[in-house]
């Protein structure tokens, strides 16, 4: 009996498996239903009892002698027929495709960490506003041209619900009820009822700003405007501020900033000019500290607001004002790096 199994054990040991169809012989023969293991168990009945287990155990071997090579050769077979296909394995693996932001998320988050190193904390406000907040908080008379059906995208007449036409709209929502000191921004998208060019778009995007506290003078608006310039457009950006209009501050101005790209010699990106206006700013107008509820006796603040889109396009020197929205990803691809 022990010969039979060492001269299975040799036969199992020198069966040459090559293909599929000498696989599958092997596996007929000594690992079918009717294999020839099985002639050995029924036979092991034969064997004096003292020695059962050994022989036994003899069999077992070889039983798993047979799947090894089996297993093994199986194992061989997958990869030759893997490498017969295009398949592949040396290849190195598919990278994962990275997203980028979008620019203008580049150039609202730069604002916002600009303002927040010097305690500026964020607030925001809804796009669907009503006439007070937008209008009549802000100062603007009844017969504003900006509350023209030409500017507002209106939803509702009387009451009058509208697309909200600035974010100075969240400076009232911010000071009603708030604790003062206040020193936020407000970043977010505006709407404006304006045929779409180069240079203007029905939706784009502001931040506005606003500091209330006592005794806030114009020149703590102008430190802070000085500020912002040199952390968004480098060290050596002058800026200068001339008198405007705006309802909602008193004195208004607009701020310009040096042209980096030709220090103020000017060149064709600032019209030869030398300078860049960046935004609107000013005292906030006692009326509006009034509806609000803050006496203005009592308290001063300034408010400024940039538009996003304006300020990405000096930064990178976009000159079409479509492109931040059309989300061409050959446009959007080449700020990757930016952040
Ligand atoms: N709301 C103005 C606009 O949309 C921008 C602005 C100007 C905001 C002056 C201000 C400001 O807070 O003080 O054109």
């Amino acid at each position: 009996m022990e010969n039979k199994i060492k001269l299975l054990s040799e036969q199992i040991e020198e069966f040459v498996i090559e293909g599929k169809e000498s696989l599958e012989k092997f596996r007929i023969q000594y690992l079918g239903s009717k294999n020839v293991l099985k002639d050995l168990f029924t036979e092991i009945k034969t064997v004096p009892s003292e020695n059962r287990k050994t022989v036994g155990q003899l069999i077992n071997g070889i039983k798993n002698q047979a799947q090894e090579k089996f297993d093994a050769a199986g194992a061989i077979k997958e990869v030759t027929e893997e490498s017969n296909s295009t398949l592949d394995l040396s290849l190195s693996g598919d990278l994962n495709k990275l997203g980028s932001r979008h620019p203008l998320s580049i150039v609202n988050q730069q604002i916002i960490d600009i303002f927040s190193k010097i305690g500026f904390n964020v607030s925001e406000g809804p796009e669907v506003e009503d006439d007070w907040h937008n209008f009549s908080a802000l100062n603007f008379t009844d017969e504003h041209p900006a509350r023209d059906m030409q500017d507002t995208f209106f939803i509702e007449k009387n009451p009058d619900w509208l697309l909200r036409t600035h974010t100075s709209s969240v400076q009232i929502r911010v000071m009603e009820g708030a604790e003062l000191p206040i020193r936020t921004i407000t970043p977010g998208r505006v709407y404006r009822n304006e045929a779409i060019s180069a240079r203007a778009h029905c939706f784009f995007h502001q931040v506005e700003g606003i500091y209330i506290d006592k005794n806030v003078s114009f020149a703590d608006l102008k430190q802070t405007i000085d500020y912002f310039a040199k952390e968004m457009f480098g060290e050596r950006a002058k800026i200068r501020l001339r008198p405007s209009y705006f309802p909602f501050t008193e004195p208004s101005a607009e701020v310009d900033v040096s042209c980096s790209l030709c220090n103020t010699k000017g060149c064709n990106v600032c019209k030869y000019t030398g300078w860049l206006e960046i935004l609107g700013c000013g005292m906030i107008d006692p009326n509006v500290l009034k509806s609000a509820g803050i006496d203005p006796e009592e308290y001063s603040g300034f408010a400024f607001g940039m538009g996003v889109e304006r300020m990405a396009m000096l930064k990178y020197e976009v000159k079409d004002l479509r492109m931040w929205s059309e989300n061409d990803v050959r446009f959007l691809d080449q700020f990757k790096s930016a952040w």
